[in-house]
């Protein structure tokens, strides 16, 4: 029988351990550990092209409408790249993680003048207690990292939780169709799909569309919009799906 709590405990340890190190190394090793980039400058940019190419969509703004008074919180915000982005966008910007090592984080956005934020450590199933009335919630390159079935299930539960009524949210998973036919053999095999334990920054977690949908339905929401993530290219198909969700008003 496999016991959730323990999984999702073991996992978190792992992101902590290894952005620790990642820490300790100095600010470039820190900052690509989360994403890939040639200098500080690129990591940053990425960042805002993600945020505006791919997060806000088309879609997601008019349903949103003004972002300029609005909330938003990052699942997973890393080293902050999005995040920073967000900041020039909303209001007020929430960051998740699972990982300790914020104060590099903190350390660049004070540097770019942006303290619109706070970032908070996550046990890694759940959003803070004290946050509620949100009106964009989004998660990029993160819910493909996560073990199981199980985790996934709570977050679009407290995703919901934490919007307001007419809220957005733009969730990238990683997507089944990318799989290698290995590992789709694998998939079929008993307790495959509901567990992982791939090594961090792996892929450890593909879901359907038809899934991820019924899922978050299940939650409460209703899903306005899906798609595919983008390679760094602009245009083959990347490696997650995304779904844009709204709370019914
Ligand atoms: C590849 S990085 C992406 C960071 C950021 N979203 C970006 O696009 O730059 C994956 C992030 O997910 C975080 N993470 C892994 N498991 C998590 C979980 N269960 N809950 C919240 N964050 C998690 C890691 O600590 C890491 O910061």
């Amino acid at each position: 029988m496999v016991n959730h709590s323990e999984v999702i405990a073991e996992s978190a340890q792992r992101y902590i351990d290894e952005v620790a190190q990642a820490e300790k190394a100095g600010d470039e090793q820190f900052f690509f550990w989360f994403d890939n980039a040639s200098t500080l400058e690129q990591y940053f940019d990425n960042g805002v092209r993600t945020l505006e190419g791919e997060i806000l969509t088309e879609k997601v703004r008019n349903a949103l409408g003004s972002t300029e008074n609005a909330s938003a919180l990052e699942i997973g915000h890393g080293g902050g790249r999005i995040l920073s982005a967000a900041c020039g966008k909303f209001q007020h910007v929430n960051g998740i993680d699972v990982h300790r090592s914020n104060e590099p984080v903190k350390r660049r956005l004070s540097d770019a003048g942006i303290d619109n934020y706070i970032l908070h450590s996550t046990d890694g199933t759940s959003i803070p207690a004290g946050i509620s009335d949100l009106d964009f919630v989004y998660s990029y390159i993160v819910l493909m990292h996560i073990p199981s079935m199980e985790t996934f299930r709570q977050y679009i539960a407290e995703t919901f939780r934490v919007l307001r009524p007419g809220g957005v949210a733009q969730l990238f998973y990683g997507r089944y169709s990318r799989m290698s036919w290995k590992a789709r053999l694998r998939w079929y095999l008993p307790g495959y799909r509901e567990i992982s334990k791939a090594k961090t920054n792996y892929t450890s977690l593909v879901i359907t569309r038809r899934t991820a949908h019924k899922i978050a339905r299940e939650a409460g929401f209703t899903v306005l919009d899906s798609g595919s993530s983008l390679r760094p290219d602009g245009k083959q198909k990347g490696i997650q799906n995304f779904m844009t969700l709204q709370v019914p008003k």
